[in-house]
């Protein structure tokens, strides 16, 4: 009597050989289509082999070019050569999304050559920044060597706080020639291709000695990247017909992401996987897709103004109901009975089409304007989500957020 609401699950033995496999933070040791940025990489790379000074780079590509897998990859492949041949080389990545500062930064780098015996790391925050690099420039000299310095989403941080950081980092070996034998080469990594606009001359002649170009993969490079990644982390024969071509289609729709192939197919699996089904199909990564889309979406629409998530539940009303290309005049109307739903005031429909312009660039909506002869420009607006969206959701989050702009006075059961 009484089962364990575990049963069920144990039942049903795990579809996955090795989850961590699929995930973005695994690092893979083959990267097919990449052959061709590996050994221009590579070629630079292996002067710090030779005690030499490799010269600095900009790796460049769209997010999901394996651009950081492919750093990673040759760094710890580096350093392994390094240690076996007994030349010091000492790669250090950094990535600037979540160290985006130069202060940060030149503190993360120091406190990386920390020896196992000092017990003082420079502080968070506190030293002058001069201080902070002239530790860097005497930790590195004490280790000796070549310092590889990967920077990684450094467009990030030079669009937040400007090149500074480049720009000491590129001229750091005259510092390191004065007081001692280590040597530095730095490669920047940008998700962005104009990234170099943001930099002074005199940084990008120095930081962009070489460039690498990252192109998106294609629909095909994307199938053969998810195979062999599922070759190890899915169990075999589990991935029904047309799985794999869809997520890499999808996946190569979308700038050819290699994160969201991998994204897509995890996710399919494990929908699978919850359904208690023995094969990943099609329509499981149709679910995928969808759960995705809504991950993404969510914490948007949840910082949105109660005003405003009115504005885009009208929206989604309207096509709920069945329509599509709604007029701006539409959307006023479910929106203003929405508003006295609510016992909220409404505002004018010039302020709503201001509202749905701002739901426009926020990429929630696509409105157009279309030119109806003698009758003027109108515009059809349709919503960008996800269908399993859930509109009542936002309705109850608008309604939760006016109830406490109204301070209680009108608590409306929701049936809309
Ligand atoms: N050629 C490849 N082979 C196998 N996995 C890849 C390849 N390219 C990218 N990936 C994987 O896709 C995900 C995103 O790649 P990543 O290197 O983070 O992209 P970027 O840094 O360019 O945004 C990572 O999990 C990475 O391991
Ligand atoms: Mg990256």
């Amino acid at each position: 009597m009484g089962g364990n609401i575990f049963d069920n699950f144990l039942a049903h033995p795990s579809l996955f050989i090795n989850k961590e496999v699929m995930r973005h933070s695994h690092s893979p040791k083959e990267l097919p289509h990449r052959e061709r940025e590996i050994k221009a990489i590579r070629f630079n790379l292996v002067e710090a082999l030779k005690g030499q000074i490799p010269s600095n780079m900009i790796l460049y590509g769209v997010t999901g070019a394996g651009k950081t897998a492919v750093t990673r990859f040759i760094c710890s492949q580096l350093e392994d050569k390094g240690k076996q041949i007994g030349n010091s080389v000492n790669p250090v990545h950094v990535n600037c999304r979540t160290i985006d500062t130069q202060y940060r930064v030149l503190a993360f780098l120091g406190n990386s050559l920390l020896e196992s015996h000092e017990m003082e790391d420079i502080p968070f925050t506190g030293w002058p920044t001069d201080r902070v690099f002239d530790e860097l420039v005497r930790r590195m000299n004490r280790r000796g060597g070549v310092h590889v310095i990967v920077l990684d989403e450094i467009d990030h941080l030079v669009k937040k706080t400007g090149d500074d950081l480049l720009y000491n980092l590129c001229n750091i070996n005259e510092d390191l020639k004065r007081r001692g034998s280590a040597r530095c080469c730095v490669i920047g990594i940008s998700n962005d291709l104009k990234f170099t606009e943001y930099l002074d001359p005199r940084v990008m002649s120095r930081l962009g000695q070489e460039s690498v170009i990252f192109s998106p993969y294609d629909a095909g490079q994307l199938s053969d990247i998810l195979q062999k990644r599922a070759e190890k982390g899915i169990k075999k024969g589990i991935l029904g017909e047309g799985v794999l071509p869809l997520c890499s289609a999808l996946a190569a729709q979308e700038h050819g992401d290699a994160r969201r192939a991998l994204d897509l197919i995890r996710v399919s699996t494990e929908k699978a996987e919850q359904s208690g089904d023995e094969k990943v199909e099609v329509h499981h990564v149709r679910m995928a897709q969808n759960q995705i889309e809504c991950d993404q979406i969510t914490p948007v629409i949840k910082t949105l103004p109660p005003q405003q998530k009115l504005v885009l539940f009208a929206v989604l009303l309207n096509e709920r109901n069945g329509l599509s290309n709604i007029a701006t005049g539409e959307v006023y109307e479910i929106y203003r009975q929405a508003c006295k739903h609510y016992g909220s005031n409404n505002l004018t429909q010039r302020r709503v089409t201001d509202l749905l312009s701002n739901l426009d660039m926020l990429g929630l909506i696509n409105s157009k304007t279309v030119s109806r002869g003698r009758y003027g420009r109108s515009k059809e607006i349709n919503s960008c989500m996800p269908e399993s969206i859930d509109a009542t959701g936002i309705m109850i989050q608008a309604d939760e957020s006016l109830d406490s702009v109204n301070n209680g006075s009108y608590r409306f059961q929701s049936r809309l």
